[in-house]
């Protein structure tokens, strides 16, 4: 078993959060940016995590394995009439995958999101992300819809599920 350590993100870890993203990006598909990453500056990024500190409801942990950033699972909570729900992100390193790193962050995220009056998880997921879609049917959450072509890659237009996960009950 592997020694994997999950805190929530500090503005301190903005350039290493920087540099994953672009790994991650490279290594699938499944994301909304490829190896450019998601073309946020260090302070841009250091801003976006103070941010997530200081909002009680939102959360942005990462996993680190030693001193290499693994895995990451971001919480972010919406405003106004939509303040009991949260929309998640979730990716691990492909070297790491199937290793439960995913299921120990989305058991973090969900626990965070209960404790802090969230009644709604909600994501998208490619429709052909098998194993994202298992994690997230293996925590509860169900499949509420779909996007048609929500990504254009190139040519190719991919379709998403939307899921959720109910914490009312
Ligand atoms: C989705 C992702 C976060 C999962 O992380 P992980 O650390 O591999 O997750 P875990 O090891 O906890 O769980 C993976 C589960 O998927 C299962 N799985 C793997 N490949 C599968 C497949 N092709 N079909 C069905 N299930 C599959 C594993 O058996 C495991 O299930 P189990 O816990 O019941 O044994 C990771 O694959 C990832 O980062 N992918 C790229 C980014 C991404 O797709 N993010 C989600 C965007 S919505």
């Amino acid at each position: 078993m592997i020694d994997i350590t999950i805190r929530e993100a500090k503005p301190e870890d903005a350039e290493k959060i920087i540099e994953y993203i672009k790994k991650i990006g490279a290594e699938t598909n499944n994301l909304s940016y490829g190896a450019e990453g998601s073309g946020m500056t260090v302070e841009q990024e250091q801003s976006f995590l103070r941010t997530m500190q200081d909002d009680k409801q939102s959360i942005f942990l990462c996993a680190w394995k030693d001193t290499e950033l693994v895995g990451t699972a971001n919480l972010h909570a919406l405003p106004r009439r939509m303040s009991h729900r949260a929309n998640l992100g979730i990716t691990v390193r492909k070297s790491e995958w199937n290793n439960k790193i995913g299921s120990k962050l989305l058991q973090k995220i969900i626990m965070h999101a209960k404790n802090n009056g969230l009644e709604f998880i909600n994501l998208e997921v490619r429709s052909d992300n098998m194993a994202a879609i298992h994690l997230y049917t293996k925590f509860g959450f169900k499949k509420t819809g779909v996007i048609p072509a929500f990504f254009k890659i190139g040519f190719d237009y991919i379709n998403f599920d939307v899921m959720s996960l109910d914490l009312r009950y």
